[in-house]
């Protein structure tokens, strides 16, 4: 297992931390361990309704606390339950800019019991920056994510 992801396993198999801190310690540690990741946050379903809401980030703050499903990268990933890589943001036309200084972005679903109850979004300063090493360990959290929350 990568330094990373025990650092990660160590955060969340923690006992003496809720879900919120687990999530907020997660994004701090993505933040500072990946120069590139510039924005690194976590949004869940709100309820039974078919939008997201803004959990734990780090990053500079978003107007998009909430999302309908549907809109922008995140909200199509809510409704395909699929990772997301955008490369290049200016080539999507369902994009919701949260800085200018974003170039590129990555999503990917957390799915418990077979339903999408949310998802890790990180957005990057840099063009084309992630790697098949990102989203296979983006994909492992957030599967381990979903086993405990
Ligand atoms: N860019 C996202 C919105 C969320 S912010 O990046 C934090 C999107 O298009 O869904």
């Amino acid at each position: 297992m990568s330094e990373i992801k025990k650092r990660l396993s160590s955060i969340l198999e923690s006992p003496t931390h809720h879900m919120t801190d687990k999530l907020q310690k997660i994004c701090h540690l993505l933040d500072q361990e990946i120069p590139y990741f510039n924005w690194t946050g976590f949004y869940f379903k709100n309820g039974d309704k078919n939008e997201l809401i803004l959990g734990p980030y780090v990053g500079a703050e978003t107007d998009h606390t909430v999302i309908p499903f549907g809109k922008g990268i995140c909200g199509q990933v809510a409704e395909s339950g699929e990772t997301f890589v955008v490369p290049d943001v200016y080539a999507q036309d369902n994009y919701l800019s949260c800085s200018i200084d974003t170039k590129a972005e990555i999503v990917v679903p957390i799915i418990k019991n077979g339903e999408n109850i949310g998802q890790i979004d990180i957005d990057s300063h840099s063009i084309d920056p992630f790697t098949q090493e990102d989203r296979d360990m983006l994909e492992w959290l957030c599967g381990e994510i979903a086993k405990i929350y």
